[in-house]
C-alpha cells in the first residue's frame, strides 16, 4: 500500500513525498498525473492519482539474457514493456498472464522511429540486451549490433527517455588493450567484426548525453551463478565467464543504483571472489576522463596504421621475392 494519510498536513508535502527525487531512486513508484485537492477540505480524490510502477523497455527480450532481465525486472517491482520480434515466440516464454507485461513487436533495425513509438512515452529507460544471430550475412552484426544499438538511442532521445542500459561485451576494444591476437577477439570479429560493431555504438551512446551503463560481460553462461561477481573498469578484462542470471542482475540493478549512472563496467564472475554489494561494486568504477578516450582511439589508429604497414611490407616482400626469382630464371635462361 501508499504511505497516503488523508489527513496530511500539506498537499505539498503529499507532492514531495510521492514524487522521485532522481529518475531512478530505490522508489519504483513514479506519479504520473498531478493530484487534485478539493478547496477547504483538503479531499483528495485517490482515483485521480495514478501512482505507476517504472515501466523498463526490454529490447531483445526473447533472448537468453533479455528474457532474464525480463523476469528480474518484474520481480524487482518495474512494469515491463517487452521488445520483441517474434509475439508468438514471447507469448510462449512468458506464458504466465502478468498485468506488468507487456510484449510489443519491435526489430532495432527497422530505424528510430518506430522505435520510438514501440517505447513510447510512457518508459522510463531503455535497455538493450539485443545481439546479431549468426546467419551469412556478414553485415548482421552491424545492422544489429551497431545501427539497432543507434535506432534505440535515438528513439529515446524521441520521446525523452534519458536511462539506456546496453549489455555489451568485455574485449569489444581489444585492440586497443593489446589484445589483438587473443583467439576470443579474432575469433568474434571474424563473424562480421562484432566487437567493433558493439564498440562504435558503445561510443554513439557515449556522445549522445543520455544517462547509461555500460554492461560489458565476458562469455555467457547459462548455469546458474558459481562464483561472485568481480566489476572491473572498462578495457580491463579479457577473459572470464559469468551466468547470464548476473549479467539481468546488473542490468536490473544499474537502474536502482545512481553509481551506475555513466559507466562502463566489465563483469565476470569468479569463485574466490569476495561477495560485494552492487553499491561497492557500481562505486569501485571510475567515470573515465575525455583525455583517456582520446588516447586510446589514438592507440586504435597507431595499431591499425601499424598493422598496414605491416601488411604493406609483406606484400612487398612478396613482389620482390618474386622479382628476385624472375630474374634468377631469366639469367638461367640466357645462361649468365
Ligand atoms: N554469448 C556470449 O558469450 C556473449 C558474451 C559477451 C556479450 N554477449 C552479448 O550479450 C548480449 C546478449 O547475449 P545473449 O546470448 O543472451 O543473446 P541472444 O540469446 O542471442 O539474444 C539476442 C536477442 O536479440 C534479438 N534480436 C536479434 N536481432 C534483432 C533485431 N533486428 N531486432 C530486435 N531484436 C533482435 C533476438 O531476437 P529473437 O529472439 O527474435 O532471435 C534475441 O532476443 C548480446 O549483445 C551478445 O552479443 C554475448
Amino acid at each position: 500500500m501508499w504511505p497516503i494519510t488523508m489527513a496530511a498536513s500539506s498537499p505539498l508535502l503529499l507532492l514531495r513525498s510521492f514524487t522521485p527525487t532522481k529518475p531512478f531512486s530505490k522508489t519504483i513508484l513514479s506519479l504520473r498525473k498531478p493530484l487534485k485537492f478539493y478547496s477547504n477540505s483538503i479531499r483528495m480524490e485517490i482515483s485521480e492519482i495514478e501512482a505507476e510502477k517504472k515501466k523498463i523497455f526490454v529490447s531483445g527480450a526473447t533472448g537468453k539474457t533479455g528474457k532474464r532481465i525480463v523476469e528480474q525486472l518484474l520481480a524487482k517491482g518495474f512494469a515491463v514493456k517487452a521488445g520483441v520480434r517474434d509475439a508468438e515466440k514471447a507469448k510462449s516464454m512468458f506464458p504466465n498472464p502478468n498485468e506488468d507485461l507487456q510484449i510489443i513487436k519491435s526489430d532495432v533495425t527497422e530505424g528510430s522511429e518506430k522505435l520510438a513509438n514501440a517505447i513510447g512515452d510512457d518508459s522510463d529507460a531503455v535497455i538493450c540486451a539485443t545481439g546479431f544471430q549468426y546467419s551469412w550475412d556478414l553485415l548482421a552484426p552491424w545492422k544489429v549490433d551497431y545501427y539497432g544499438t543507434v535506432n534505440l538511442v535515438d528513439a529515446c532521445r524521441k520521446v525523452g527517455v534519458k536511462r539506456f542500459i546496453l549489455v555489451s561485451s568485455i574485449l569489444v576494444n581489444g585492440a586497443a588493450m593489446g589484445q589483438l591476437l587473443n583467439p576470443a577477439y579474432v575469433f568474434l570479429n571474424a563473424f562480421g567484426l562484432v566487437l567493433v560493431a558493439k564498440l562504435q555504438a558503445e561510443q554513439y551512446i557515449r556522445k549522445s548525453g543520455i544517462n547509461y551503463t555500460i554492461i560489458r560481460p565476458g562469455g555467457l553462461k547459462n548455469d546458474p551463478p558459481s562464483g561472485n561477481i568481480v566489476m572491473e573498469p572498462e578495457d580491463t578484462l579479457s577473459e572470464g565467464s559469468i551466468s547470464r542470471d548476473q549479467v539481468a542482475e546488473v542490468a536490473v540493478e544499474s537502474l536502482l543504483h545512481p553509481q551506475a549512472s555513466f559507466k562502463v563496467v566489465e563483469i565476470v564472475a569468479r569463485t574466490e571472489a569476495p561477495s560485494k554489494s552492487f553499491v561497492e561494486l557500481f562505486g569501485s568504477i571510475k567515470e573515465r576522463s575525455r583525455l583517456t578516450h582520446v588516447l586510446n582511439s589514438l592507440k586504435l589508429i597507431a595499431l591499425v596504421l601499424v598493422f598496414s604497414i605491416a601488411l604493406m611490407a609483406l606484400q612487398q616482400l612478396k613482389i620482390l621475392k618474386v622479382l628476385i626469382g624472375m630474374t634468377r630464371r631469366l639469367n638461367e635462361d640466357v645462361g649468365l
